[in-house]
Order: C-alpha cells, then sequence, then structure tokens
C-alpha cells in the first residue's frame, strides 16, 4: 500500500517508474488489451471543489482496471457538515480500497492517511497537484523523448501547479525557471526544496527571463478554485504574465506548451498559443487518464 500525498514523497525512481507504468497501460489500451487488476477493489472520491479531467480519469480509469468507483461529493457526506476528516477516514477505511480526495487544505489529506489504512490519493488541494504533474511529465516525454536536460519555464501563480511542477520538474532531471509577480510566490518549503537543486531552479520577476531558451512552457490561472473573489486584484497582480508569442519568441525552437486546464483566455494564455498548442494540451489531458491508472496500480498494489 502506497499513498500520493504530494510528489515530494515520492522518489525520482518512483516517479520515472510511473510514467513507464503510464506509457504501458496507455499502450494497451489503445491496442485493446484488458488490465483488470483492481478487479474487486473499490475508490472512494471525495470532492469539496469541482472537477472535470481529474473525476472523469479516475472514474474511467478505475472501470478499466476492474474496480469500481465511488463519487463521494462533500455536499453529501457528513464531512460537509462538520464531520471530522480523521473519523471520516476510520469509517472508510473499513468499506473501501482507497480514497482520492480533491479539497483545501493539505492537512487534510495527511489526515486523512495518518487515521485511515488505505491509499491516500490527492487530487488537487490548495498546495499541491501532484496526478497532474504525472500526466504533463508523461506528455512532455512522450512529445520530447527525454526529460532529462530539458527546460520547463512556469508562467504566473506560485500555486498548487507551480509548487507540483517545481518538484516534478526537478526529480526528473530537467531544470525549472518560474516567474511570478513580487507576492505571489511559491510558498517557503517549496522555495527550500528547490534551492537543493542549485542553479537547476530560479525564480525571476520578468516571464521573458525565465522563458528564454525553455523548451516547454507551463502556466496555469490567475485565480485557483476557492480565490474567486480575488479575480479582479489577481487580474491587475497578473498583468503581464501571459503566454503569448512574445514570450514564445525567447524559448527554444519546438518549445511545448502546457496547460493543466480549465484555461482562460486572453488571461495566463492567449487563444492564438492555445491553439497552436492544442495538441500537446489535449494529449496532457488524455494523459491524465494513463498517469491516474498507473497511479491507482502503484497505490493499491505496492
Ligand atoms: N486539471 C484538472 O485537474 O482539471 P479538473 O479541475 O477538471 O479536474
Ligand atoms: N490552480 C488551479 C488548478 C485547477 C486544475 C486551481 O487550483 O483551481
Amino acid at each position: 500500500m502506497k499513498h500520493l500525498l504530494k510528489l515530494e514523497d515520492w522518489s525520482s525512481e518512483e516517479i520515472l517508474n510511473t510514467l513507464d507504468l503510464a506509457d504501458k497501460l496507455k499502450y494497451e489500451q489503445k491496442n485493446g488489451i484488458e488490465h483488470k487488476v483492481l478487479k474487486g477493489k473499490t475508490l472512494g472520491m471525495i470532492f469539496e471543489k469541482s472537477s472535470t479531467r481529474t473525476r472523469v480519469s479516475f472514474e474511467v480509469g478505475m472501470t478499466q482496471l476492474g474496480g469500481y468507483p465511488l463519487f463521494l461529493s462533500s455536499n453529501d457526506l457528513q464531512i460537509g457538515r462538520g464531520e471530522p476528516v480523521q473519523d471520516t477516514a476510520r469509517v472508510l477505511s473499513r468499506f473501501i480500497d482507497g480514497i482520492m480526495i480533491r479539497t483545501f487544505e493539505q492537512s487534510e489529506v495527511e489526515a486523512l492517511a495518518e487515521y485511515g489504512s488505505i491509499p491516500i490519493i490527492n487530487g488537487l488541494t490548495d498546495y499541491c497537484h501532484p496526478c497532474q504533474i504525472l500526466a504533463d511529465l508523461m506528455t512532455i516525454r512522450e512529445f520530447k523523448g527525454k526529460l532529462e536536460g530539458l527546460k520547463m519555464s512556469f508562467i504566473g501563480d506560485g500555486n498548487n501547479m507551480m509548487n507540483s511542477l517545481i518538484v516534478g520538474a526537478l526529480r526528473t532531471g530537467m531544470s525549472i525557471s518560474v516567474a511570478c509577480p513580487e507576492g505571489y510566490d511559491p510558498p517557503q518549503r517549496i522555495i527550500d526544496f528547490g534551492k537543493q537543486f542549485g542553479d537547476k531552479f530560479e525564480i525571476c520577476r520578468n516571464p521573458l527571463d525565465a522563458a528564454k531558451n525553455a523548451d516547454v512552457i507551463c502556466t496555469d490561472v490567475w485565480a485557483s478554485m476557492g480565490q474567486e473573489q480575488e479575480q479582479k486584484i489577481r487580474e491587475k497582480a497578473f498583468k503581464g504574465y501571459q503566454v503569448n508569442d512574445e514570450l514564445m519568441a525567447v524559448a527554444n525552437e519546438g518549445c511545448m506548451v502546457q496547460h493543466c486546464l480549465p484555461a482562460h483566455r486572453g488571461e495566463e494564455i492567449t487563444a492564438e498559443v492555445f491553439e497552436a498548442h492544442a495538441d500537446e494540451i489535449f494529449e496532457e489531458a488524455e494523459n491524465r487518464l494513463h498517469a491516474q491508472k498507473a497511479v491507482l496500480v502503484k497505490c493499491f498494489t505496492e
């Protein structure tokens, strides 16, 4: 049994093994080869925030692996009425075989793991989005043929996506330069993580500095789920932190673009750049399915 609470908890080897398994599962699915290793297993999927990709990829992935996905909205669970997560963890551990949770506080995910006795998978918190980053790394490797030695750039907010991309890129031998406005840097624990990798990690204020010679440019919304009331303030703060033609011009030739979606065209990315890189972005979305199946197999069977 294994948890995926945050990407920092998984070694380079575990991440790369997961990507290899995801590639294999993708190949098998495309070729009609069944892989029902989770037959008879139930995954509870707790959602305290909205989702399209995470919900559908886990639900379809669990089904393809022969298991049963159980969608649990916090609007309906007692957790939404204040039942402690510690109790929910102990109850659900007696009914089901694993939990995927999307919520606000990272501490809630950690508490589920501490009090439960089944694998816990983080489907996004305010702090991180490890499942998405495994799909991103899978996609970059698919398009570029490697990860080691590539330069990633992230333009925008020091949010869950930036945090997990910093960990994922550095753990797989990439360098990463991020550009965020003052006051929107990633949290200190992520900066400390990055510093262990010397000049492979850099925080810039000017997006053009971060994007220079990039092999892949990533971005995400300026206001994440739960920050809707800050939309106007953030539109001002992030003005200029946009993936557009001017930014793409300083990157390496053939530079990819990744966006976890949903995207706000005209804010963090222009419609032109989005459409020019739509193949990469929607392959990234598809790879949520394959990467999430790999995470499920690893967490349930190792
Ligand atoms: N990228 C992502 O996690 O999408 P959803 O919010 O639709 O799950
Ligand atoms: N940073 C975004 C990612 C959505 C998948 C959010 O948390 O809303």
